[in-house]
């Protein structure tokens, strides 16, 4: 995820200005680098910088360039560290064509190899650079620049949002497919975004792009075509945002847009890595084989992250890998033996939070190999590990983790079954069925965000003493996760359980006043719905998670929070997904600050 910019005008007007707003008000879609380029009577002009939006102001303030069109870009690195050199704008060998994307070329392997060997030189480490180079090529064989454009997005596969400027012509071309491009229309000049709030402060008149659009805009004109260059139209729409809110895209909390993001997040996570029809898993760095001298695994994480990574323990073991996950705090100060075959993972948002650093240093002095499993590219996580698995799921602003914590699962997922075949030679017996609900959980999360009764349930149990969340093996972290979710943004007492461990103490606490939310998955239900009883012969009223197939468990339940019917390793996801929503309309309903609540941050960097 990232922010694209562009800005359409006639010659004399500064574009730089207009570009440099429309990157702040894109700041929260990405923030390790940015850049621009400039037309300026011949070819782009690019400036870009590492770091936040201010270096690049700084630098521009020295030497503001002319001109009325440009492209900008801030950036959430996917492929390569945020460096000065990986910034977008990329250009091609020339330096006479200029493209920011946002997304992911998943053929860009490929694609580079062929460029190299017909003599192009690469400057960054990106999978975007491809693209100027691509179209640099069909220049050299005398296409113009929009059939250029075009045979170049052909060849592309995986997501995109791109925009770009040539020498040639003053015109932007821009398409997208799978990540979103917006047009702005102001007058004559126009804009064109990732997002709205890019450019609110000048146009509310928004023309919302297809997947498939490419787009030719000039100033005074703009063409919508599909790929194959027919007409479309679509249609000029006013929003009604405030500047102020704009970034929350129409919804009241960053949290809960973030809960929606989650199909488009999960998508991201997923793309290229597992093909259900063969059962194959790829995922970049770690080729086939990788992880074969590892005798054990053990994750070290914090708060929703150590919910995630007792999942991804259970992965393990399932596949025949001895597995623990330990609390990052505990682990740095009473560290378990570990030598060169254990591999520690560290599972970590923003691969800055100062406990799991502290667990992973230790793990390396003592000689472990490391690994991070985080969402941020150039994180010290990422940076001081020796292999990095990265999430994919975007800037995440609510302080409270939603979105990460399910593309972590799915990342654990897919981690856990490559380690566990190179370890054992062999695949669980079910990963085709696994790899199958995993790539359509996007589809099933989107499901629960469109019937969801979360908040008639959380209206229902508003005036409650306490919340207790139970679940059995695989959904136990999903019981925890439920709990410190409620906790941590309604401010009321919430406890996550064992379902089994119930009736060894918590029980006591457990009364008429006290609802109780049972997860389920398909696997131990009967086990769990006897926990369920016991609750309800003390009076408690019982909310449960559970797919509309097991049938008797809603006999029992006061309330069902439905979840589709899947795999058992995965319900949790959707189960979290609903527990997410419950809390967030408990928490929406006592008016918290759901987005920065009391006491927390959002990356915690002391220990
Ligand atoms: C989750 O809602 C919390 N905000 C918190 O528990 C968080 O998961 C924890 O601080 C770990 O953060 P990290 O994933 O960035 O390391
Ligand atoms: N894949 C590109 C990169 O790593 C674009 C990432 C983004 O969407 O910002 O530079």
């Amino acid at each position: 995820m990232c922010g694209i910019i562009a800005r359409i005008g006639g010659d004399d007007d500064g574009a730089v200005d207009e570009l440099l707003t429309g990157l702040e008000n894109l700041e929260y879609r990405g923030y390790d680098s940015a850049g621009l380029a400039i037309k300026n009577g011949g070819g782009p002009e690019v400036f870009k910088r590492e770091g936040k939006i201010s270096r690049l102001k700084d630098v521009l303030a020295d030497e503001t360039p002319d001109g009325g069109l440009g492209i900008g870009h801030t950036r959430w690195s996917t492929h390569g560290p945020p460096t000065d050199a990986n910034a977008h704008p990329h250009t091609d060998c020339t330096g006479d064509v200029a493209v920011v994307h946002n997304g992911i070329v998943e053929n860009y392997d490929e694609l580079k190899a062929e460029l190299r060997a017909d003599g192009h030189e690469f400057e960054s480490d990106t999978d975007t650079e491809v693209i100027p180079h691509l179209v640099e090529e069909e220049l050299a064989e005398g296409a113009d620049p929009e059939t250029a454009f075009r045979r170049t997005i052909e060849r592309l596969s995986g997501s995109y949002a791109v925009a770009m400027i040539t020498d040639r012509e003053h015109v932007v071309y821009a398409t997208r497919r799978g990540s979103p491009l917006v047009l702005g229309v102001d007058g004559g000049d126009y804009f064109l975004a990732s997002d709205v709030p890019a450019f609110l402060d000048f146009t509310d008149d928004v023309v919302y792009l297809d997947d498939g659009d490419v787009v030719v805009v000039e100033p005074d004109d703009y063409r919508i075509t599909t790929p194959d260059g027919e007409a479309v139209d679509r249609t000029v729409r006013t929003v009604e945002w405030d500047p102020e809110d704009a970034g929350k895209g129409g919804y009241d909390h960053y949290m809960l847009k973030e809960i929606h993001e989650q199909p488009a997040a999960l998508r991201q996570t997923l793309r290229g890595r597992a093909d259900p029809a063969t059962g194959d898993i790829r995922l970049e760095d770690f080729p086939a084989g990788s992880f074969a001298d590892v005798d054990r695994v053990q994750f070290v994480a914090c708060g929703t992250s150590y919910h995630a990574g007792l999942v991804g323990a259970q992965f393990l073991s399932d596949g025949g890998v001895p597995a623990r996950t330990f609390l990052a705090s505990e682990y740095a100060t009473a560290q378990p033996p570990v030598d060169e075959r254990t591999l520690v993972v560290g599972v970590t948002q923003s691969g800055e939070t100062a406990d799991t650093l502290s667990a992973l240093r230790r793990a390396n002095a003592s000689g472990a190999a490391t690994l991070a499993v985080t969402n941020v590219v150039g994180s010290t996580a990422a940076r001081e590990c020796d292999d990095a698995l990265f999430i994919r799921a975007g800037p995440e602003i609510g302080v409270a983790a939603t979105k990460t914590f399910s593309s972590q699962v799915v990342s654990l997922a897919l981690l856990g079954e490559r380690v566990a075949r190179d370890v054992t030679g062999g695949r669980s017996e079910d990963a085709r069925e696994r790899l199958e609900a995993l790539s359509e959980l996007p589809g099933h999360v989107q499901q629960i965000l469109d019937y969801t009764s979360a908040r008639r349930v959380a209206e229902k149990y508003r005036d409650a003493e306490a919340y207790f969340f139970i679940g059995r093996g695989a959904v136990r972290p999903v019981a925890l996760e439920g709990a410190l979710k409620f906790k941590e943004i309604s401010y009321e007492h919430a406890e996550g359980f064992a379902a089994g461990e119930l009736k060894h103490g918590p029980l006591a606490l457990v009364t008429p006043e006290t609802p109780v939310f049972a997860v389920f998955t398909g696997r131990n239900d009967e086990k769990t719905l006897g926990n369920v009883k016991e609750a309800q012969a003390r009076g408690a009223p019982v909310v449960a998670v559970a797919s509309r197939e097991q049938e008797a468990v809603a006999q029992y339940a006061d309330e069902v929070l439905t979840i589709p019917d899947t795999h058992p390793d995965v319900a949790g996801v959707l189960a979290n997904v609903q527990l997410q929503l419950l809390s967030y309309h408990a928490a929406d309903l006592l008016d918290r600050a759901i987005d920065k609540p009391r006491n927390l941050a959002k990356s915690v960097t002391v220990e």
